[in-house]
């Protein structure tokens, strides 16, 4: 459906956990309380909600985290997604330790696009800032993945947060040098993905960490890869902007929310692990559809109530975010609780 500013909202990303096997310094750092388990909807629940969504014209749907291969019926969860009439498309975004183990299992229900988050590839700095992570875990599930998404069309795109790593890494008392998002690039020229650079938005932790603006990034790029240019073919809906850089598989993309506001273009909601649909992560309004799901009313006249909330939230979603003044942003929420 349209919203009041005449924006097609078909896209849905939903997180299904606020847990996580990682502690990057940015998202949940060590010692973050995790919301107790009843609080967090079951998988049907979710589900019912996406079936609500997608009689309004939601037609993507990501599921995210925290980390959503750590809830148990994850693949199970995206089948259970990709039946639902109406939905085109089931993606996930993983930070790829537990991508391995399921991969398989992600394919066989269908999935139609990985993600894998991965912010530098110095090992040791890899782990300062992840808490716990083991590159070489996450490099061979990106290898992996490549190899065995490749003959089924299904994309694998790797995202990295544009964080100023020497910063970060003074910040966590680990000695590196350099800006480190030059190295990332190499895995679009090494495998046929996707990488792209996401604007540190300030929610949360992330407001420690000033963001890397785009352009210093792509004008430092451009100066080492001369024959960059942008590359306008179809990558899916998002809101990257995508350069080529001969002899490189994949594209290098920039998803620029602070620098390049796309919110014009906006066309998703996001469902929050404890149910809350939130119509932009700037501001912590949004419809409790938990309470709804566990209220008093059954049947018919709750589906009537969880589209009857879904609808409004959908229609009065704001215009753009106000991340250019921090002091007007009200959303108060970790990102692992919101899904990113
Ligand atoms: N700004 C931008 N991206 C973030 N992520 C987590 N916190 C932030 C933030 N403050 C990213 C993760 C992951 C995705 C789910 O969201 O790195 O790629
Ligand atoms: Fe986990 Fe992703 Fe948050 Fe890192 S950014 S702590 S991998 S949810």
């Amino acid at each position: 459906m349209k919203d009041q500013w005449g924006r097609e909202i078909d896209y849905m990303r939903v997180s299904i956990t606020d847990r996580c096997n990682l502690r990057c310094c940015y998202c949940m750092p060590h010692g973050i309380p995790w919301a107790p388990m009843a609080d967090i909807l079951t998988l049907e629940e979710y589900a019912q909600i996406v079936s609500c969504g997608a009689a309004l014209g939601i037609r993507k749907v990501k599921v995210t985290g925290g980390e959503p291969l750590v809830r148990l019926g994850c693949c199970d969860f995206v089948a259970m997604l990709k039946q639902i009439p109406g939905i085109e498309q089931v993606t996930i975004t993983t930070n790829g330790v537990l991508l391995g183990r399921y991969l398989e299992g992600l394919l066989a229900a269908g999935v139609d696009g990985v993600n894998i988050s991965l912010d530098t590839l110095d090992a040791g700095l890899y782990r300062a800032l992840t808490g716990a992570g083991e590159l070489e875990q996450v490099l061979n599930a990106i290898k992996e993945a490549v190899k065995s998404c490749k003959g089924r069309k299904v994309p694998v795109k790797v995202n990295a947060v544009s964080l100023n790593l020497s910063e970060v890494a003074k910040q966590l008392g680990y000695a590196y040098h350099g800006p480190g998002w030059p190295e990332l690039l190499e895995l679009a020229k090494g495998y046929p993905v996707d990488v792209r650079f996401i604007e540190t938005m300030p929610i949360g932790y992330g407001k420690q960490y000033p963001p890397v603006g785009h352009q210093e990034m792509l004008s430092y790029l451009k100066r080492q890869y001369p024959g960059m240019e942008r590359d306008e073919g179809f990558h899916g809906h998002g809101p990257a902007t995508y350069y080529r850089i001969p002899g490189f598989q994949g594209s290098i993309g920039f998803i620029s929310a602070l620098h390049g506001k796309f919110c014009h273009n906006c066309n998703r909601v996001r469902l929050t692990s404890k149910g809350f649909l939130k119509s932009c992560l700037c501001y912590e309004d949004g419809v409790d559809l938990r309470k709804i799901l566990r209220g008093s009313e059954t049947g018919q006249r709750k589906q009537d109530q969880l589209m009857e909330g879904m609808r409004q939230k959908i229609w009065g979603k704001p215009a753009a975010h106000c991340f250019e003044y921090p002091e007007h942003v009200t959303e108060y929420e970790n990102m692992a609780k919101i899904g990113g």
